[in-house]
């Protein structure tokens, strides 16, 4: 059966995820024969844990007639006692709090049960008995509640470590507090409470642990909401400090003399304002700098310059500007990871000496969106092997030394959104790259041939011509991502696909391709091919394990999919001819992302069905954390590994998979917004814009806190903008226009940082930033200058900036980056970690500098 693929019959490949455990191969160097009592233990705590057996990579194997001191996750000692317990990630959900067995192993130092889920108790008594630990691992465990004073007796502690991010359960250090907890751990030297809520008046907690961790090296409090001081200056030892996504506002000056401080992350934060000159930089020992995503303005301080001993600077994601020439960073001999990208420079690469190669050893270099407009000399970089030069206009073809620097080592070259016409010949793309981004280019001619271990390649949205070549399959044995999308590709689909076995997204639409679809990709597309252009097939129903739809783009003409599996977590109908209510009798629990902008559904939002349609009120948030194992993903490439440690994801080992949105923009929607979308805990984008919905704002939208983009422009809404709005303290982005609300816009830091382009086409409103005064209420009078709010107003909305730092945007690139994170669910499948590369890379992320609001 022939199926034609004309441009726009967009099909898009229901990616199934497929599970793959990664057997960790837990090796255990003791060689001693366990413990009778020890082996009993053991097996009592099993026992009592509760566990799920399918997660479950090491207690699931325990096998009562092998001896214990070999089983996965046991460590023993000389002696036969076990001394070291990693229980991490291995799907326990409770039964530790009536198991006594884990305090009888007394002779443990190290325990490890990071990465499950204990359901918001608190830390057991099992736990807090062990008094001889000195590494203590409890991140993203899911305890909850106050942290007891007994880790406060657990005085042998080297490295305590209780992160956890997003857990619907927060551990607190209120009372006792944080000195009293930690007065009288002083060997202390890595502590990591990120997540943690900490209650410390003013700079109290730097006090805290300034004074009686006298040898702490590594200090992370990532997300806990703490104000710097220079108390910091009293920590001689300390190594690293890692405050990224903190709120913090200021760069205390301190920070930089701390005589051992080698490693300083601030990325994340809401630091703003120009860069001052740091006198004391020069004598700093600082090796890692990141201040990445943050509001930082201005030149580049000169100071930084001084860093001598700088291997890693990330300045991404920030306002800095003015002209930098490349060759400054030449000073900074041993520089590994340069990132200038997605600010306001402009990066000159012109080099007057090209008798050196500029940097010995630059291995990373992020130059996206510095306004290049040609290739940097960059033949000599022998060690480069990750290269962002997208986002510039560059013009030309892209010449063929390009593929040598990195001495046959390129990893990932990225050359995106330029204005490229052609690859210069001869060229060899070499075998070395994973990663290789060259779409919304003007390049013509030939496909390029896919590198042989390639995972993603995004040759969309140029002018490739003529057919795929018959054998591409050959070389993608390794390809988990491949656009051909938006080009001029002719002929068949080869049937050589059928090798690449590992392949998650294939797209193709907006082609000229005709012919059969080889039936070796998924079964159902015959179907979903068939069908397209009129109504989506029934038979949808029938993929259980349906993850993701995007149909998005067509020309469909259908009612709302009531359908599809329960098990959907992206649904993207955006721009079709979908029609009726969104009235289903069953709910998608698991959906994080739905778009059905811009099609003609009507009628009311109906509490009931709509609270049931997304995350369910107390449904857990997906708080799971992938783990980055170097030695499983990328052991043959050391470059590789040592890129995504240090350079592009720093937070790379605990990411969250998380992310909602509701965009029901452009449709004849009508009636009152249900108070119900309160319960939406975790939506971070809501867009209602361009229907006809009336009454008023939902106060229960303060109830939103990750709420990083709000819509709800050119609509009927009535009255008072709730002060509950006041809350969204994430809020990037916000539009409000062309209402009828009427009052006072609520005063507080949040929306005054708005310009008035959010409150536009409302008669009725006033205050700041409106030039119009509330005469009558005198309730806004006390609203701060302007001038204390940041400067540059227009800024701020024009990207999208959500809970700790996801930077979202909307196009085709936002609905890619959602894409992936349908593929991050808990499973530890190695091919995650390559998404998470590839889509949210930290330094990577785009700043949409479009406007939230659509025509439609
Ligand atoms: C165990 O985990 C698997 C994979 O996540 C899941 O499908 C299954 O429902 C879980 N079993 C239980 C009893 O929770
Ligand atoms: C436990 O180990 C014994 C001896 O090595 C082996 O024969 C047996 O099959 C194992 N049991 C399980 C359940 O793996
Ligand atoms: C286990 O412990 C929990 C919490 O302490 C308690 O509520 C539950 O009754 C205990 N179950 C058993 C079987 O002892
Ligand atoms: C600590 O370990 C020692 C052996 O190293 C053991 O004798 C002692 O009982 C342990 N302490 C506690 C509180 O379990
Ligand atoms: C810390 O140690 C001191 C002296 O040993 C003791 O008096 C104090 O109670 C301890 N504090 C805590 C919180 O355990
Ligand atoms: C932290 O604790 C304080 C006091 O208990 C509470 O008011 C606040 O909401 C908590 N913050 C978070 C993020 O849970
Ligand atoms: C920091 O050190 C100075 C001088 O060594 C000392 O006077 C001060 O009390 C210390 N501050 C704290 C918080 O420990
Ligand atoms: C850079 O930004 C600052 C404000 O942060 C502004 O005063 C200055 O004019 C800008 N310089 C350039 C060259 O745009
Ligand atoms: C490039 O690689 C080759 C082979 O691995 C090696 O012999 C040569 O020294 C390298 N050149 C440079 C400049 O690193
Ligand atoms: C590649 O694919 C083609 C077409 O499917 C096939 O004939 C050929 O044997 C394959 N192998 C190589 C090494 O090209
Ligand atoms: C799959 O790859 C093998 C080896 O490269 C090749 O011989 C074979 O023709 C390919 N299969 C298809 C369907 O192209
Ligand atoms: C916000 O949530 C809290 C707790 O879940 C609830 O008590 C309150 O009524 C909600 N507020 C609104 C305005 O819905």
């Amino acid at each position: 059966m022939g199926i034609s693929l004309h441009s726009q019959c967009f099909f898009c490949f229901i990616c199934i995820l497929l599970i793959f455990c990664i057997t960790n191969g837990f090796t255990h160097h003791a060689y001693s024969q366990c413990l009778e009592d020890q082996r009993t233990l053991l097996l009592e705590l099993k026992n009592d844990l509760i566990f799920n057996s399918t997660l479950s990579r090491k207690l699931v194997l325990w096998n009562q007639t092998q001896d214990c001191c070999t089983w996965n996750g046991v460590e023993c000692d000389g002696t036969g006692h076990v001394i070291s317990l990693q229980l991490d990630g291995e799907g326990i959900s409770g039964g530790i709090h009536n198991s006594s067995s884990l305090s009888g192993l007394r002779y443990l130092k190290r325990l490890n049960l990071a990465d499950n889920d204990f359901g918001g108790v608190q830390i057991p008594e099992g736990i807090l008995n062990l008094k001889n630990l000195t590494h203590l691992d409890l991140s993203n465990a899911c305890f909850g509640g106050q942290v007891p004073i007994e880790v406060s007796l657990m005085r042998r502690l080297v490295n305590l470590d209780l992160s956890s991010f997003f857990s619907n359960y927060v551990l607190k250090v209120e009372s006792p507090n944080l000195k009293m907890l930690l007065q009288n751990l002083t060997g202390l030297r890595e502590l990591y409470l990120d997540g943690v809520n900490i209650s410390a008046q003013g700079s109290e907690w730097c006090q805290a642990i300034s004074s009686s961790l006298p040898e702490l090296r590594i200090l992370s409090l990532c997300g806990c909401s703490l104000s710097v001081s220079n108390f910091f200056a009293n920590f001689s030892y300390l190594t690293t400090l890692s405050l990224s996504g903190c709120g913090l506002n200021s760069i205390p000056q301190s920070l930089f003399s701390l005589p051992s401080l080698k490693t300083l992350i601030l990325s994340d934060n809401r630091l703003s304002g120009r860069l001052y000159e740091f006198p004391t930089l020069q004598f700093s020992n600082i090796v890692e700098l990141d201040l990445s995503d943050n509001r930082l303005e201005g030149q580049i301080p000169e100071s930084f310059f001084t860093l001598e001993r700088l291997e890693f600077l990330i300045l991404s994601q920030n306002f800095f500007n003015g002209t930098v020439p490349l060759e400054k960073f030449q000073r900074l001999q041993y520089l590994g990871v340069l990132d200038l990208s997605y600010n306001n420079l402009f990066v000159d690469t012109s080099i007057t000496d090209t008798s050196l190669s500029m940097f010995p050893q630059l291995y990373v270099l992020g130059l996206a969106s510095c306004n290049l407009d040609k290739f940097p000399d960059l033949i000599n970089q022998h060690k480069l092997v990750y290269l962002d030069l997208s986002n510039n206009r560059i013009t030309g073809e892209v010449p063929n030394w390009i593929w040598e620097i990195g001495n046959g080592t390129l990893y990932s070259l990225n050359l995106s959104s330029n204005l490229l016409v052609g690859l210069q010949k001869p060229y060899h793309i070499p075998s070395s790259l994973r990663i290789l981004d060259v779409h919304s280019n003007l390049l013509h001619g030939e496909l390029p041939p896919v590198p042989l271990y390639a995972y993603y390649i995004d040759y969309s949205h140029n002018n490739f011509e003529k057919s795929i070549p018959l054998n591409i399959g050959n070389s993608t044995t390794k390809l988990l991502y491949l656009s051909l999308a938006n080009n001029s590709l002719s002929g068949a689909i080869p049937t050589s696909f059928c090798n690449a076995t590992l392949l998650k997204v294939l797209d193709m639409s907006a082609n000229k391709l005709s012919g059969t679809i080889p039936p070796c990709l998924v079964q159902n597309l015959k179907q979903l091919g068939n069908y397209l252009e009129r109504s989506l097939p029934v038979s949808l129903a029938n993929c259980k394990s349906l993850r993701v739809l995007n149909v998005g783009n067509n020309n469909i003409d259908d009612g709302f999919p009531c359908m599809l599996a329960s098990s959907l977590r992206v649904l993207v109908l955006r721009s079709n001819r979908f029609h009726g209510q969104v009235r289903c009798s069953r709910s998608w629990s698991n959906l994080q992302i739905i778009d059905i902008a811009s099609n003609n559904f009507s009628g009311y939002l109906y509490t009931k069905s709509f609270s049931g349609m997304m995350l369910e009120k107390h449904a857990r948030l997906e708080s799971d954390y992938i783990h980055y194992n170097s030695s499983i993903l990328f052991s043959d490439q050391y470059y590789a590994a040592k890129v995504i440690i240090k350079g592009v994801e720093l937070e790379f080992e605990k990411i969250l998979t998380t992310f909602t949105v509701i965009d029901f923009s452009c449709n004849n929607f009508q009636g009152e917004i249900p108070d119900a979308i309160g319960d939406l805990s975790s939506l971070q984008v809501l867009n209602l814009s361009h229907n006809t919905f009336a009454g008023t704002i939902p106060k229960s939208l303060g109830n939103l806190t990750q709420l990083g983009s709000l819509d709800l422009s050119t609509n009927q809404l009535r009255g008072e903008i709730p002060k509950e709005l006041t809350c969204l303290t994430f809020l990037g982005a916000l539009n409000l226009s062309n209402n009828q609300l009427i009052g006072p816009i609520p005063s507080g830091p949040q929306l005054q940082t708005f310009s008035t382009d959010s409150f536009q086409g409302n008669t009725g409103l006033c205050g700041f930033p409106l030039n119009i005064s509330c005469r009558h209420t005198g309730e806004n009078d006390n609203v701060p200058p302007p001038n204390s709010y940041r400067k540059d107003e227009a800024i701020n909305w024009d990207y999208v900036s959500v809970a700790l730092g996801y930077v979202v945007g909307l196009g085709s690139i936002f609905w890619l980056l959602f894409f992936c994170r349908s593929f991050k669910h808990k499973f530890n499948d190695q091919t995650e970690h390559v998404f998470e590369k590839v889509f949210n890379p930290k330094g990577r992320r785009k700043r949409h500098r479009g406007r939230v609001t659509r025509r439609c």
